[in-house]
């Protein structure tokens, strides 16, 4: 199993022993009730917003921290890059909601501003540039381009999981094996 795969399954299981130091380093953020809501919302069809939005901090936590990057601030603005309080599929709700992919950056970064007012300004750039490569927004950080890609291998696994009865058995067996290996 490679190491970022295994990164991915160890996100399905965070707890103060397997996390090195990632619920640490986002203590306010993620434990809030704000963030810890978003397990409400379906993000990609069987899975939740905050499993997503763990799922895409702590690969961008690992990944940063191995490259010498600022793998605080990546695990922070990942935390918070899909902070909306909507059901992005829900048609009631407005037009508006049918440019999400464009818009949803900007909501994001304004919730998280208000969520922790000391987000910095590579913070927010992480978040409203975080759609790239889907926009061309590109992001002005390395650790912008680490989150985005997080976001996107995520998003492609959340998607196999939902729809390929084969990728998800293989995946419950794999999270399995390293639940065991603990
Ligand atoms: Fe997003
Ligand atoms: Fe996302």
């Amino acid at each position: 199993m490679n190491k970022l795969y295994h990164a991915y399954l160890t996100a399905y299981e965070l707890n103060e022993q397997n996390d090195d130091g990632f619920l640490q380093t986002v203590a306010g953020i993620y434990d809030s009730p704000e963030v810890q809501s978003l397990q409400q919302y379906e993000q990609h069809l069987e899975i939740d917003r905050l499993q997503h939005i763990t799922s895409v901090s702590f690969l961008s936590y690992k990944i940063s921290k191995k490259l010498g990057l600022d793998y605080q601030a990546a695990a922070r603005a990942a935390t918070m890059h899909d902070l909306f309080y909507y059901d992005w599929r829900d048609g009631e709700t407005g037009g508006w909601h049918r440019l999400h992919g464009y818009k949803h950056p900007k909501y994001a970064a304004l919730n998280a501003k208000e969520l922790y007012p000391a987000l910095t300004k590579k913070e927010r750039d992480i978040i409203t540039h975080h759609m790239w490569p889907l926009t061309f927004n590109l992001p002005n950080s390395r650790e912008g381009f680490v989150v985005s890609l997080s976001d996107k291998y995520c998003a492609t696994r959340e998607l196999f999981y939902s729809l390929s009865k084969r990728y998800k058995a293989r995946f419950l067996r794999d999270l399995e094996e390293v639940k065991a290996c603990r």
